[in-house]
């Protein structure tokens, strides 16, 4: 397993391209099942999870070519409509298939992806808003065996709580239901608004992504379309952190402070200057120390649980007291004893951290089990005096493209070594 060198302490000089989100690329990918003919994406980010969907797609027999970040998937005819639990256990996204698969070919067998590191994440939401459209879902032998034998039909759905995924789910599926579906209390994540767009332009009719109710009113077919994937807000976030804990000062190219929400207010009061360009972004530090400051997670626009890593590792060498709250997920501070091992002050209380700042971190071996607390990892190497080593990189590659490239290139004194963990 290749792991991370990292030697902190050099602030970060120059500029990073940022790719395209990868938490909406694999939800475009997936709105290919809907349609026989071919749907084009540009600014696909070249991560680990976006190759493992394409193994998904290509099970069920889309053809996927991909040249230079752009992804043309044919799905002109659907070979098969099971996604094994082979495939679908190594990311959980893929379960997404089951709605498209439901509205285009009326059944569908498809694994359940079970929990993961950052909690149970169950995926009752999808099901249920499934089932309002007329879908009839079973579990057998670990697997949602579902039936739409009339086809969906439209219907008024209230979540009973906000997922980004169960929107995306029911919205895909309610393209090709008869009649009209309204879904309310929606998430209203940049992601959504891109799919929908993404879904209009394949030739549905859907309102109000991105606001607290969408209207889809459903087509018979759809077409294919060509459409640009919005940049990655988590991978702008996490290099605004990244320069600023470093005391350095990046431009991050072909992305925009639109999508970050309350982050970016959190960063301004901590200290940090961020400033859009004509390329981009350009972030440093305001004036010398950063100051702790409180953040919750919440559904956009509030602080997203994405960062909530990153942050902690900004706040530990930040002076003062900082809490950190973790709302979305019941599981999301396992960076906490890694960043304790490298000399951070941090207790946890329930979904609460108090990070009090200390003047430096120590480098350490350290390891996480998701891909955020990984890069919080990368992030408080770059600060720390001495060596970290960060093991499991793979989680690493699921969501960052090329990151010790990105980060090499500004400076870091970063290195991949292959190896065993
Ligand atoms: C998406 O996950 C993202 N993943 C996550 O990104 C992100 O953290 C999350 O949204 C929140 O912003 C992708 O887009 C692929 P949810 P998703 O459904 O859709 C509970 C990353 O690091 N819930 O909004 O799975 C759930 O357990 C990741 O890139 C149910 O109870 O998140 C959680 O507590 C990880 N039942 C809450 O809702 C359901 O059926 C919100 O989850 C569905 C969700």
């Amino acid at each position: 397993m290749d792991r991370i060198a990292i030697t902190g302490g050099t602030p970060l000089k120059g500029e990073i391209a940022i790719a395209g989100a990868k938490n909406s690329a694999l939800k475009l990918m997936v709105a290919s099942l809907l349609t026989d003919q071919p749907l084009e994406l540009e600014n696909v980010p070249a991560v680990a999870d976006v190759t493992a969907l394409v193994r998904i797609l290509e099970e069920l027999g889309v053809v996927a070519t991909a040249q230079a970040g752009c992804m043309r998937l044919d799905a002109g005819s659907i070979a098969s409509t099971v996604a094994p639990y082979d495939l679908v256990r190594k990311m959980r996204a893929s379960v997404l298939v089951l709605g498209p698969l439901l509205a285009r070919c009326r059944q569908a067998r498809v694994s359940l992806p079970g929990g993961c590191a950052i909690g149970t994440r169950p995926v009752d939401l999808h099901i249920h808003g499934l089932e309002a459209l007329g879908a009839e879902i079973v579990l057998d032998q670990g697997y949602l065996v579902g039936h739409a034998r009339g086809g969906l039909v439209g219907a008024d759905i209230r979540f009973p709580q906000v997922s980004v995924g169960a929107t995306e789910h029911v919205m895909m599926a309610a393209t090709l239901a008869r009649g009209v579906t309204v879904l309310r209390n929606v998430a209203r994540e940049p992601e959504i608004v891109d799919l929908a767009r993404c879904l209009v332009a394949m030739g549905a009719r859907i309102e109000g992504a991105g606001g607290e109710a969408i209207r889809i009113e459903g087509v018979e077919r759809l077409g294919g379309a060509r459409h640009r994937v919005i940049p990655d807000r988590i991978e702008t976030g996490t290099y605004i952190m990244a320069a600023a804990a470093t005391d350095g000062e990046l431009e991050l190219l072909d992305t925009s402070l639109d999508h970050l929400g309350a982050a970016v207010d959190a960063l301004e009061r901590s200290g940090v200057a961020v400033e859009a360009t004509n390329r981009g972004i350009r972030v440093r530090r305001a004036n010398g120390r950063l100051a702790a400051v409180d953040a919750a997670t919440a559904p956009y626009p509030g602080f997203p649980t994405d960062l909530q890593a990153q942050m902690m590792a900004l706040m530990t060498t930040a002076r003062g007291e900082s809490h950190l709250e973790e709302n979305i997920f019941e599981n999301r501070f396992m960076h906490v004893p890694e960043l304790m091992r490298m000399g951070a002050d941090i207790q946890v209380h329930g979904g609460s951290a108090i990070v009090n700042g200390v003047a430096r971190l120590r480098g350490a071996p350290v390891m996480a089990t998701d891909l955020r607390a990984s890069v919080c990892l990368v992030l408080a190497g770059l600060i720390a005096e001495g060596e970290t080593v960060v093991n499991r990189v793979y989680h690493l590659d699921r969501g960052y493209e090329r990151l010790v490239e990105k980060l090499g290139a500004c400076g870091a004194l970063i290195e991949r070594q292959s190896g065993s963990a």
